[in-house]
């Protein structure tokens, strides 16, 4: 077992691609020993980053045995971020419940599942813990079709506030991140769709198309900054919402 007190453990969510992958790549470049996590293997030219695991974060047993293991390997975890998530659009009168146990059960179940036991954890042992939950602007602004990621997001805020005050004496800062549009596969898999069904799709293309869209490596490098400060002692009370480059 290693358990180098001196190096800070991160888990992150999601950690295929994405976001998440460049939270591992960056958190490992600020000298944390990161633990990833995602339903698929992580692609081939991914040599080198971060220890990866199979997890499917609605299974609460799976995230429970996934925690347990890298504090076996790594003897605590410091940060946990709750990245994964997926997204899907369609009008509430279209849906079914298919879709929405698909979507509630990663974005906001996956996200109970990761909050509850890194607080359990977090209680169990001396200093600091930094939870880190991921919205999205759509969390505060509803849009036809947005419905299930929107409500799935609302309730992340709400969830984060909650256990931040809950656990706050056991020494847990816990808040989200809104870290805006970002050209990933999430961002991608919107501007494809037809504008019968999805009439913003044309609009996002042109916001990338004139470079008004993130690079989650800027966003993963703001969020990293944040989560050092965080477990600095006597470091000020988080904002529920961070946005990195102060845009939702
Ligand atoms: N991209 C944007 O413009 C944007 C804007 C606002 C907020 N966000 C938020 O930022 C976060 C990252 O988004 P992204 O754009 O990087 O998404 P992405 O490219 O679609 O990546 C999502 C990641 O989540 C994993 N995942 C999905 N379902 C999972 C499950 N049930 N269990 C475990 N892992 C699962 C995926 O891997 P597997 O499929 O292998 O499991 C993948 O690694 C999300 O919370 C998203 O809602 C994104």
């Amino acid at each position: 077992m290693s358990n180098d007190s001196h190096q800070p453990v991160c888990v992150v969510t999601g950690a295929s691609r994405g976001l998440g992958r460049a939270l591992c790549q960056e958190f490992e470049d600020r000298g944390f020993q990161v633990a990833g996590a995602s339903r698929s293997a992580l692609p081939d030219n991914s040599e080198g980053l971060a220890a990866h695991d199979s997890v499917n974060v609605q299974d609460e047993r799976r995230v429970r045995e996934f925690a347990n293991s890298v504090v076996a390997r790594h003897g605590r975890i410091d940060v946990w971020v709750n990245n994964a998530a997926v997204m899907e659009v369609f009008r509430v009168a279209d849906g079914d419940a298919e879709r929405w146990n698909r979507i509630l059960g990663t974005n906001l179940l996956g996200v109970v599942n990761g909050s509850a036991v890194f607080a359990e954890h977090v209680r169990g042992r001396p200093g600091a813990g930094v939870l880190i939950n991921l919205t999205a602007g759509s969390a505060r602004a509803a849009r036809p079709g947005w419905a299930a990621y929107s409500a799935s997001k609302a309730a992340v805020e709400r969830l984060t506030e909650a256990v931040a005050a809950e656990e706050r004496d056991a020494g847990l800062r816990a808040f989200c991140v809104s870290p805006g549009a970002m050209d990933t596969a999430m961002q991608r898999s919107l501007w494809e769709l037809p504008e019968s069904e999805f009439p913003e799709a044309r609009e996002l293309r042109e916001r990338a198309a004139r470079g008004l869209i993130g690079d989650c490596r800027d966003i993963a490098r703001r969020i990293a900054e944040e989560a050092g400060a965080q477990l600095r002692p006597g470091a000020p009370e988080p904002d529920p919402v961070f946005l990195p480059f102060r845009a939702s």
